[in-house]
């Protein structure tokens, strides 16, 4: 039997009312009267206060990594707030130039970026390419030239392991990403970047993965990577994204500016000289001012065990499948309410794997009709949703001081047809 929810996994600010959860000053059951379920909710003070925590613990150039949660809103929210905006593919770039951010607030990651990528970055004149393999230098060499130019970092493999799932890990050798510090590959980019007229090489990058606790890992990163930013008279040490957040009861908050001030310890006892120490954090920034709230359809057990089916599910939410990933969920109409029920809570998709959560907390006598929120979705959420089924994509609300606005429409069925030709 589990007590009522933390707020902790709420944005703060967030009212855990008798009947009602009230966010960003809006009433949560009031966002699922009028927009329908399923559907993300996010708290637009809560991403703000989050860039801004970016923006002050590290340099300019600190980029809000857009594959976490991006919409145009968002792109121009991280914008305002002084961030730049990292983009790993030619959709990710298009929209946020679509939407105002300046080129030169733009960095391209990717580790297989095609010519055309390449060539629409160099043209909109992008801040900065990230260069991870020897064949996109030698696609970059194609295209640039004295007038056409483009500053580059190139992402390192410092060969760090961090504690985190196997397929979100990414500092390891053993790794389809970057350049090896270990084999000297690292050095041999540089030289290679450095021959290319109309290449400005800028800086080192690293990320060692995602849903990352342990700080030590960042400065052990940068700690490894002290040599080669030394020896190149390197301007920017940029250590990539991949703090972590708590998704249940009882996990750790580190926090931004824990982090921040974790790599600016490790850059100073490592006696680094750079310009600019810069990150690119996306799930810090959006996981826990985002919620994704579901009407419960069916409630049946099998086997003794209870389960709750919701309108969404793995299309709306892949990570419980894809990396097994917990959340928390409660009954919006009674936030307080002792969580004495324990229920499999699964989506609406054809097969067994379509899992939210496994076990969750929830009063009992929860019935049919009832709304409920799961905290903490607001990264790699909508980003990676699908259509699988030929499920509608749900609609994305922003609220703060008592508005809500929408700022993603729900799917529709002819938005599902407009590719039949
Ligand atoms: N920079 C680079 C080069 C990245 O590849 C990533 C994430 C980030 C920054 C942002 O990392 P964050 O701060 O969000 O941890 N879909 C997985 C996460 C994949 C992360 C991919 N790269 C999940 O749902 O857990």
């Amino acid at each position: 039997m589990a007590g009522p929810i933390s707020p902790t996994l709420f944005p703060e600010g967030t009212e855990l009312l008798e009947n009602d959860i009230v966010v960003g000053g809006v009433s949560l059951r009031s966002i699922a009267e009028t927009y329908g379920t399923p559907v993300f909710v996010y708290d637009e003070g809560a991403l703000r206060a989050r860039c801004r925590e970016a923006a002050q613990g590290f340099d300019d150039g600190v980029a809000f990594a857009s594959k976490s949660f991006l919409s145009g809103a968002m792109a121009k929210l991280a914008h305002e707030e002084g961030l730049c905006i990292d983009v790993a593919t030619a959709g990710e770039l298009d929209l946020v130039l679509r939407v105002g951010v300046p080129a030169d607030r733009v960095i391209l990651h990717g580790n297989n970026k095609t010519i055309e990528e390449l060539r629409r970055a160099i043209d909109a004149g992008l801040r900065r390419i990230v260069v991870d393999s020897f064949d996109e230098i030698d696609r970059l060499a194609s295209l640039v030239s004295p007038d056409n130019h483009v500053a580059c970092l190139i992402r390192v493999t410092p060969g760090v392991e961090a504690h985190t799932h196997e397929f979100i890990k990414t500092g390891q050798e053993d790794t389809k990403f970057g350049f090896s510090l270990a084999t000297g590959d690292a050095q041999r980019a540089i030289d290679a970047l450095r021959a290319v007229p109309g290449i400005e090489f800028v800086g080192i990058h690293a990320h060692i993965g995602s849903q990352i606790f342990d700080l030590a890992a960042f400065g052990e990163t940068v700690k490894v990577l002290a040599e080669l930013v030394t020896s190149n008279g390197v301007k920017e040490l940029c250590v990539g994204g991949g703090l972590g957040v708590a998704y249940v009861e009882g996990e750790p908050t580190i926090g931004i500016p824990a982090w921040a001030a974790a790599v600016r310890e490790a850059v100073t006892t490592a006696a680094i000289a750079v310009d600019q120490v810069t990150a690119e954090p996306g799930r810090s920034i959006v996981a826990r001012a985002g919620m994704t709230l579901y009407t419960v359809g069916t409630r049946k057990v099998a086997a003794g065990r209870n389960y709750l089916a919701v309108d969404g599910g793995m299309s709306d939410n892949p990570r419980p499948v894809l990396y097994g990933s917990g959340y928390e969920a409660v009954d919006v109409a009674r936030p307080q309410a002792e969580r004495d029920g324990t229920f499999r809570i699964v989506g609406k998709h054809c097969e067994t794997g379509d899992l939210l959560i496994d076990e969750a907390a929830l009063p009992a006598d929860i019935a049919v009709g009832s709304l409920i929120a799961t905290p903490v979705t607001g990264a790699y959420g909508y980003s990676m949703a699908s259509n699988y089924n030929r499920a509608l994509r749900p609609p994305v609300v922003f609220v703060k001081d008592g508005a809500a606005r929408l700022v993603l429409r729900r799917e529709t069925l002819d938005d599902l047809v407009r590719l039949e030709v």
